[in-house]
């Protein structure tokens, strides 16, 4: 009797124990080890597009496939670094160029990716055909409004449906190291049409793609800082808080996450409370443009491991507080990191005095750093009670 209960035990807790391990199996895609998972692998568990920005000439070099296996293997969305802006879509007035960035398109569709569209209205990459015009006086600011309204109509309409999330404005606000600190619009859209061309932007996107999801877009907004006249993050948030108001159709924030590991680091929570303020404004939230650089000092370039492994580490730690503070969202729908390889990085040609750089997931080799593995770990050590689904949004009505 004893024996056979015995038996009957073991017999059911060889069973329990085999279902356990298949689903645990199936629960991690089929593997079991944990660190072989993909980026998009463990980023869909939440429903969290998880996306880069890409580089077209490294997506077309064909002695570099690494580069393209990558793309299509470790992300769920894409961004085009730059051949959705202006200068390259408009090179000469009324011929467009069309060809990379539909290029970027059919690879997202074919591997099955979101594809983020940036950008409709910024300062920067503007055609010279467009700028030197309004400096000569032979475009007014007439046709200047007029010239922004077919740019955003053509491009919305010609990607129309295959576009997830538009960038639609672009760091239009100023710095507080800008004179004066206090926070205002700035640049050259402010400077010609004023205000509102922000509100026209997002009205004429939203006329020409009813479907995309229309996000205002800037750095600097991780967190906020006093609630005063120079906190950016706050101005932005009063900003979008009232073009609401007047029902424009602003459908989400887009933190660009651009960070640096000599400033003070954000912790988590700072992070959240941000997201959570712009999410609470009935916004989508996403992280759009995510690196975290470091100064490459002497003892860097000498290859001083004392002065490397700080900063790697460093690196990571700010991946992982972005990353947490949008998983604990469940309106923050992307991760975006912009450029995944330092190779490709835009931040040794961008900052170079004092130099930049080691802001991205994998070396110039493409092997996978400390902040790889951890935005790897975050992916996989959150879930509930308070890491929940991604709430899948809508345009705004
Ligand atoms: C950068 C690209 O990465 C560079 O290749 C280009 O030379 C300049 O622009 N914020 C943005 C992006 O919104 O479009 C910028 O991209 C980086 C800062």
């Amino acid at each position: 009797m004893r024996l056979r209960r015995l038996v009957l035990i073991s017999a059911v807790a060889v069973a329990l124990g085999a279902t356990l391990n298949a689903g645990a199996v199936a629960a991690n895609g089929g593997q079991s080890d944990p660190s072989a998972q993909s980026l998009r692998t463990l980023a869909a568990r939440h429903n969290l597009a998880i996306g880069t920005a890409v580089n077209m000439d490294a997506l077309d070099d064909a002695n570099d496939p690494k580069y393209r296996q990558l793309v299509a293997s470790q992300f769920s969305t894409v961004t085009a670094e730059n051949v959705m802006k202006w200068e390259v879509l408009e090179p000469t007035q009324g011929t467009y160029n069309w060809g990379p960035a539909d290029e970027l398109v059919a690879f997202a569709q074919k591997n099955h990716q979101k594809v983020r569209g940036h950008v409709l209205v910024w300062h920067n990459q503007l055609p010279a055909w467009l700028t030197d015009g309004v400096a000569n006086g032979t475009i007014s600011n007439t046709q200047l409004r007029d010239l922004l309204k077919k740019h955003i109509t053509d491009v919305v309409k010609h990607f129309k449906g295959k576009i997830w999330q538009w960038d639609v404005v672009n760091e239009a606000a100023s710095d507080p190291w800008d004179s004066p600190p206090a926070i205002h619009l700035k640049g050259f859209w402010a400077e010609h049409l004023g205000a509102g061309y922000i509100a026209d932007a997002f009205r004429w996107a939203r006329a020409a793609d009813p479907n995309a999801l229309l996000f205002y877009n800037d750095y600097n907004l991780e967190a906020f800082s006093d609630k005063g006249p120079s906190d950016k993050t706050f101005f932005v948030y009063n900003m979008i808080k009232q073009l609401r108001a007047q029902g424009v159709p602003v459908d989400g924030l887009g933190s660009q996450g651009h960070l640096g590991t000599q400033y003070g680091n954000y912790d988590t929570f700072q992070v959240k409370d941000a997201l959570d303020a712009f999410s609470d404004l009935k916004l989508a939230v996403a992280l759009t443009e995510v690196d975290a650089r470091s100064q490459m000092t002497a003892g860097v370039l000498a290859n001083d491991s004392n002065e490397i492994n700080p900063r790697l580490q460093a690196s990571a730690y700010n991946y992982s507080v972005l990353l947490q503070a949008c998983l604990l969202n469940p309106h923050c729908i992307s991760y975006t990191v912009w450029g995944f390889d330092d190779k490709h990085s835009w931040v040794p040609t961008w900052f170079t005095n004092p130099p930049e750089g080691l802001a991205t997931l994998y070396d110039e080799s493409y092997q996978p750093k400390k902040a790889y593995r951890m935005v790897q770990s975050d992916l996989l050590f959150a879930g509930p009670p308070f890491v929940l689904p991604r709430i899948p949004q809508t345009p705004r009505r």
